[in-house]
């Protein structure tokens, strides 16, 4: 008889017919049992392993129906043969995932990460998320499915947060909810459909964004960013009807596009009948002179798609993320994608009202704003202090992350594990670049959302020991 000793346990979650079945299809997936075999007989199997008949037939019924094992007439039961070309699974037990993890901890080899996209963990208050969300939980509301645009009641609250803090004008039927930019961009891409489409991006600029344009089959446009934010003439010598932009805070240069070019943008829009998408993505936090209306806040021609979302302001693991819509795709979108159903929780979208409802969001955001300014005072003073002249700030007056460039004739690889030695993450900034092209002198990447004012202190002095 071929050898079966699984190791059966009565107390296991699985049953012991669940268990036995579990390890003959793992004995025949990764050939150790290989096709053609004759398995032992019920009967014999059953006293062998001192289990019930009843639960070696049950495994084997079960492996018989999904095909591993069959039946032959008066001979008894064999393992199928398998293609020979069929590519044996190898189980592969996964006792850490550290290796697979992208976000997370880094603690282990890093002092200071200065990660984009982290937030300042002591701020949330998740006391009253989770009262709020257990009031949703308590509530009727949770059993049914929610509405495929996103919850009504939040697209009000938002299309007013809109217009009172961003100049948006917008009616929350223009409004989509999805569950991150890019997953909206994604339908969005559907939505202008592909007919040979280029989309002009910003270079550098956001690689997620241009990712996804990609993956939908638009042609890839960069086109130069200077102070001013996009380079119009390189603009209208492409042929893209479709632009892609950060006009308040350019990602990742920090730049804020005046008014003018704002104006000849939405012109360009216009002239070629096509539209500009705005990723507004952190214009909650302007530290020098007042907020910058969005673009979509003086779109007169209704060509702007405007994109908004709680990731810097709020949360990135809630996933809420907003995009209002042109009358033109709006049509589009209710004529052709109406039916797909909403991605993002209906439990958080509606936490999410409460806390906008009851006032605590302006409040965040308002509390939000004074810890970030301080932390990107802290930032630039440290800098100024502990690297002087060694470096050029770029775009330095909003958002979460600064862009320093180093005056060393390294490469930003040498200068992250410099920085690696000491115990500092930090980050190339190639990546944002098209044909990641380096840079005449290196830059880098510094988020300093989610690190203390005191860790954003020492964090640069032992950059600057390992460095200069
Ligand atoms: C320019 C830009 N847009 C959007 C996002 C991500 O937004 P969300 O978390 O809503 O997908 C990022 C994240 O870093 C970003 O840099």
């Amino acid at each position: 008889m071929i050898e079966i000793t699984p190791n059966l346990n009565k107390n296991h979650k699985d049953p012991l017919y669940i268990q036995l079945y579990e390890y003959i299809k793992k004995e025949i997936e990764t050939g150790r049992i290989p096709p053609g075999t004759r398995l032992p007989s019920i009967r014999k199997l059953s006293s062998y392993l001192r289990v019930s008949r009843n639960t070696v037939d049950t495994a084997y019924q079960q492996m018989m129906a999904e095909g591993y094992i069959e039946s032959r007439p008066r001979s008894g039961l064999f393992v199928t043969e398998l293609d020979d070309d069929f590519p044996v699974s190898q189980h592969k037990e996964y006792t850490s995932f550290d290796e697979y993890r992208e976000y997370g901890p880094t603690a282990m080899e890093y002092t200071y990460d200065f990660r984009h996209g982290s937030i300042d963990q002591d701020s949330f208050p998740t006391t009253l998320w989770r009262r709020l969300t257990n009031q949703v939980c308590n509530g009727k509301d949770i059993y049914s499915y929610g509405e495929r645009q996103g919850e009504i009641e939040l697209r009000i609250e938002l299309a007013k947060y809109l217009y009172q803090s961003r100049g948006v004008s917008c009616s929350p039927e223009q409004m989509i909810i999805g569950g991150g930019i890019q997953q909206l961009l994604g339908l969005l891409c559907l939505m202008i459909g592909l007919d040979g489409q280029s989309v002009a991006v910003e270079n550098p600029g956001y690689d997620g964004a241009r990712e996804i344009f990609a993956h939908y089959g638009f042609q890839v446009e960069p086109i130069e960013v200077n102070k001013n934010g996009l380079c119009l003439p390189q603009l209208y010598q492409s042929d893209c009807r479709l632009a892609y932009v950060t006009p308040s805070h350019q990602f990742p240069l920090g730049y804020t596009m005046p008014i003018s070019k704002r104006m000849k943008l939405l012109q360009w829009a216009e002239k070629v009948n096509g539209f500009i998408i705005e990723d507004d993505y952190d214009s909650e936090f302007r530290y020098k002179g007042k907020p910058i209306p969005a673009l979509k806040g003086i779109d007169s021609f209704d060509r702007v798609v405007y994109l908004g979302t709680f990731s810097k302001s709020l949360l990135p693991s809630i996933r809420i993320s907003y995009m209002v819509l042109p009358e033109a795709l709006l049509k589009k979108y209710k004529r052709f994608f109406y039916m797909y159903e909403q991605a993002v929780s209906k439990i958080h979208q509606l936490t999410l009202l409460l806390f906008m409802q009851q006032g605590h969001w302006q409040k965040h955001i308002h509390k939000m704003r004074k810890i970030y300014e301080k932390k990107h005072e802290v930032l630039r003073k440290a800098i100024k202090q502990h690297m002087g002249e060694n470096v050029n700030v770029v775009g330095e007056d909003s958002g979460l992350h600064i862009i320093i460039e180093v005056k060393r004739e390294e490469t930003e690889e040498s200068l992250i594990a410099a920085a690696k030695n000491v115990g500092v993450k930090v980050y190339s900034a190639s990546k944002f670049w098209v044909n990641q092209k380096q840079n005449k002198n290196p830059q880098l990447l510094l988020g300093f959302g989610g690190l203390s004012e005191e860790e954003i202190d020492c964090g640069i002095q032992s950059l600057s020991n390992a460095w200069f």
